[in-house]
């Protein structure tokens, strides 16, 4: 694929065109008209219109100088391309990429609170990266953006910690302060978050860390030596801290739920946020109908030459609903603007499950989505098999065990095996392939497994009875790879109904 850019707005509409007949590129979830893009950023609702800026590298599909894209929706479902909204300024402390951050209100002036980047080469071949934090304003309804004179106006992490990494400020408003979080990890002791206040997101004070984590633990799940993107809030009657939890190699997100006073918080929840391999980096705001909205970066799961082939990179997940359960655990909806995308429609009456796999004659699941609800009988697994070609070579299982509890994505055939690769945000290497992905979903008796999942080119979400998410990206090689098919393994269970919708495209 020629090298193309995507600096000039006047190209968008054309390079989303030249780029829509490609499989693996989905219809319904966000992602730029072209290149590479990565986290969320910036999100907020102002005016009744939803704001989704994004890192994003404009001239090849690859990780490389941030800059922040824009879009718009007042639907929370169709998207407007703007021109890019931040690029990195030479000689600045942003000279080596714009990173992540958030957007405010401040009185009216729209302020960006983001991470500089800028990085040293030593004289030793190696490079001293000085993360900071950048603010930036915009007078014209969110269209140009003009950095601050003072930037950096928090130069780093304070000088008697030890950190590794300093980077993604999230502010929020409390009193007549702002208060910032920053993700950083202490050497040794674990990822962080580091609590600044201003009154005027110029100057600001280091308060401490609201919450630092233990690299040795794994009870009970392990949060590694460094956080990014952290986000914090409150939400229904507790507070969430949500972190992206980096190392080499790793990446995927985690959420503690408890109690925050005198700027210190005392999580009494820990838990994965998604339990897919893809999902990373998220953004959650609340907006004009007081409910939290989440997105995440649904990172590609094929390896880098394939992604310069496809000349695109990156996705946005489908917006979240979040809440918070009384036992401290988060609950995931999509959000119910979704339905409008959908088109033709299938119902599937109940029927029985014996040891077998029945194929739904006439349903296409491709960019699609789908509703199921099972009942356990004596079988040891029962679920659905995705993206599927007639003679089942390949397929993408979502299996669930009652015995176990445990629901389990299988990308083992989802495609060939060179396209279950995955890469770092940074480009920098693969990360391990997990080819199994899931968590446990303990169902009460009687409960059924209510199954949400939404197929788009590469993209699969599952939704598993609000209580579990998993995001992963799969690459189907055959174009008659979109049967759906029902199986219950080892025993019977049954199928109470499924439906399915053919879902529009927000282009
Ligand atoms: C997360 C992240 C952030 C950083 C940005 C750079 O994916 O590594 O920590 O600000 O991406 O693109």
């Amino acid at each position: 694929m020629q090298q193309i850019t995507t600096r000039d707005p006047a190209q968008f509409a054309a390079l989303r065109a030249r780029l829509a007949g490609d499989p693996h590129r989905p219809r319904y979830h966000f992602l730029p008209p072209a290149n590479w893009m990565n986290d969320p950023n910036g999100t907020i609702q102002l005016g009744g219109t939803y704001h989704l800026f994004y890192q994003h590298f404009p001239d090849a599909p690859q990780w490389g100088p941030m800059h922040w894209g824009h879009a718009t929706s007042t639907d929370l479902v169709h998207w407007d391309d703007l021109p890019i909204a931040l690029a990195p300024t030479p000689g600045g402390p942003d000279t080596d990429g714009c990173w992540s951050g958030c957007a405010v209100d401040n009185n009216g002036v729209p302020t960006f609170v983001y991470s500089g980047n800028r990085a040293y080469p030593q004289p030793d071949g190696t490079t001293k990266r000085v993360q900071s934090t950048c603010i930036a304003t915009s007078d014209d309804g969110m269209r140009t953006w003009h950095k601050s004179a003072a930037n950096p106006v928090i130069p780093g992490p304070p000088e008697e910690l030890d950190t590794v990494q300093y980077r993604d400020p999230a502010v929020w408003r409390e009193g007549d302060e702002w208060l910032c979080v920053t993700g950083s990890g202490i050497a040794g002791v674990g990822g962080t978050v580091l609590l600044n206040r201003s009154r005027d997101l110029v100057r600001w004070d280091y308060l401490g860390e609201l919450f630092t984590g233990d690299v040795n633990s794994r009870d009970p799940i392990w949060t590694g030596p460094m956080w990014e993107c952290p986000q914090f809030f409150a939400l229904d009657g507790t507070h969430v801290l949500v972190i992206s939890v980096w190392d080499s190699g790793t990446k995927y997100v985690a959420y503690y739920t408890g109690d925050y006073a005198n700027y210190r918080f005392a999580p009494r929840t820990l838990a994965r946020l998604d339990a897919g391999d893809s999902f990373y980096a998220p953004q959650a705001i609340a907006d004009d109908q007081g409910r939290r909205v989440m997105w995440g970066w649904l990172r590609e799961r094929r390896d880098r030459d394939a992604q310069t082939a496809a000349g695109w990179s990156g996705v946005m997940s489908l917006p979240r609903i979040l809440t918070v359960a009384p036992d401290g655990t988060l609950r995931y909806a999509p959000a119910p603007e979704l339905e409008t995308l959908r088109g033709a429609h299938t119902h599937i009456p109940e029927r029985d499950l014996l040891t077998e796999t029945v194929v739904l004659p006439g349903i296409v699941g491709e960019y699609t989505e789908l509703r199921a609800e099972f009942g356990a009988g004596e079988a040891q697994s029962f679920g659905l098999l995705l993206r599927r070609s007639p003679d089942g070579a390949e397929e993408t299982r979502l299996d669930y065990e009652p015995t176990s509890g445990r629901l389990t994505l299988d990308r083992s055939r989802s495609g060939p095996a060179a396209a279950n690769g995955s890469i770092g945000a940074t480009g920098a290497g693969s990360a391990a392939i997990s080819t199994f992905v899931g968590d446990t979903l303990p169902l009460a008796a009687g409960e059924p497994l209510v199954l949400r999942v939404f197929l788009d080119g590469s993209v699969i979400e599952v939704f598993a009875n609000e209580r579990l998410c998993i995001s992963e990206r799969i690459y189907p090689s055959r174009p008659d790879s979109t049967g759906v098919a029902v199986f219950a393994a080892g025993g019977d269970a049954t199928l109470y109904s499924l439906d399915c919708w053919q879902m529009g495209s927000i282009w």
